[in-house]
């Protein structure tokens, strides 16, 4: 399963792409605003170091506007997958800029129905919202599950990269489900180092290693 980190903060992609643990990154209007940057620096930035998909969003809303803005923000790097929203411009966008050969990465999503229409308009990602389903007592999983289903029932090419991912569980029920990416926030991605035991053990194997009076070095 491949990680793309969900953040415009340079540093903290940084961090975690020295530690090979970054297979792609995802941006959106709300990160952008959160990172106090300019959108086509910040993003040119990070493709700089990145050679994974780099996911940059549309803000238009009509189809012929979205394209345009696909087509520059595609411009920064070659790696760019435009974001676009899964609305009928948005689907209409994505068959166009796929067409041309742009990674297209279809947002926004919360049911299998609309997992399967953009698949059809040539979608490169599909991006269903896990934790925002959660918020409102459905299950984002169940919603992973059913475009797995779906998707490997007709041989799709589309890849799942489940988005609004809030914890370590989410990462690890993705994987069990077979999403292809998902994409966290980098203090997600350090969580699924931590076990309670691993500290535990740690703390006792010191106590005993000092009362050895040994050292390695
Ligand atoms: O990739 C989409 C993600 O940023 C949304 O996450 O936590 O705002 O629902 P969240």
């Amino acid at each position: 399963m491949k990680f793309f980190i969900d953040t415009a903060d340079v540093d903290a992609i940084r961090e975690l792409h020295d530690l090979g643990m970054v297979d792609g990154v995802t941006t959106n209007p709300s990160l952008i605003l959160k990172s106090g940057r300019d959108i086509l620096e910040v993003t040119k930035e990070i493709c700089s170091f990145v050679e994974g998909p780099v996911s940059a969003e549309v803000v238009a809303l009509k189809a012929d506007d979205m394209i345009a803005e696909g087509r520059k923000l595609a411009a920064i790097a070659p790696n760019i997958a435009v974001k676009v929203p899964l609305t009928w411009d948005g689907l209409k966008t994505c068959k166009v800029l796929s067409g041309e050969g742009f990674m297209v990465n279809v947002t926004l999503c919360f049911s299998a129905n609309q997992a399967l229409i953009a698949a059809k308009a040539g979608a490169t990602f599909i991006s269903p919202f896990i934790g925002r389903l959660d918020d409102i007592n459905l299950d984002g999983l169940d919603l992973i599950g059913d475009i797995r289903t779906i998707y490997d029932n007709y041989d799709f090419k589309t890849q799942i990269l489940a988005a609004s991912i809030r914890s370590a569980n989410h990462v690890k029920d993705c994987a069990m489900i077979g999403a292809d990416v998902v994409t966290a926030p980098p203090s997600v991605i350090k969580a699924l180092a931590n076990h309670v035991l691993t500290d535990k053990g740690l703390e006792q194997f010191l106590k005993d290693w000092a009362k050895t009076g040994q050292k390695i070095i």
